[in-house]
């Protein structure tokens, strides 16, 4: 029964978005647990990988392609906890698109400044509804 407990804890710290929930299991029972991603979790793990292959191009002077519709999926798609999506939330959402997408028309010379300044806008939503990834969040800024 306490086992049980703590599985259960877990997982709520899990969807809460706390930082424990990078934590490795504690043991084997814990490793069996299935978590379930939201589309959300789903759509900020792909926009963490896509922005460090963005920063890599940056960084290494490469091309940098073009700005990916994806990220527009921030206005859709299904949080852990739908109440997250309030007045605040669609703010930063939008502000953090923006960020996005004006990479893609910096000059050289702004490119990198533009891609720390976006990094900063999923720093600012993080700072209101998750902070658990904001740690994770600042290795992208560019230095
Ligand atoms: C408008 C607010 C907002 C912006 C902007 C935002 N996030 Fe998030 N992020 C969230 C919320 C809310 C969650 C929790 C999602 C859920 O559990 O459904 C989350 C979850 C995450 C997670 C944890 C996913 C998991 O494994 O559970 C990571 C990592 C993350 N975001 C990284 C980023 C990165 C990188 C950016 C910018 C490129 C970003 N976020 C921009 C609100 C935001």
């Amino acid at each position: 029964m306490r086992k049980l407990t703590i599985l259960i804890l877990g997982g709520i710290f899990f969807l809460s978005c706390d930082a424990t929930k990078k934590e490795a299991p504690r043991n084997k029972e814990e490793e069996l647990v299935m978590y379930e991603f939201s589309e959300m979790a789903l759509l900020m793990e792909e926009m963490c990988k896509t922005n460090e292959d963005l920063k890599k191009k940056i960084v290494n002077k490469e091309g940098i392609g073009e700005f990916s519709d994806k990220f527009l999926n921030i206005h859709s798609a299904v949080l852990t906890n739908p109440k997250d999506r309030d007045t605040s939330f669609e703010i930063f959402s939008k502000a953090f698109v923006e960020n996005q997408q004006a990479i893609f028309l910096a000059s050289p010379d702004e490119v990198k400044d533009q891609f720390n300044l976006m990094v900063n806008s999923c720093i600012a939503c993080h700072k209101t509804t998750c902070s658990g990834p904001i740690p994770r969040i600042k290795k992208l800024l560019i230095k």
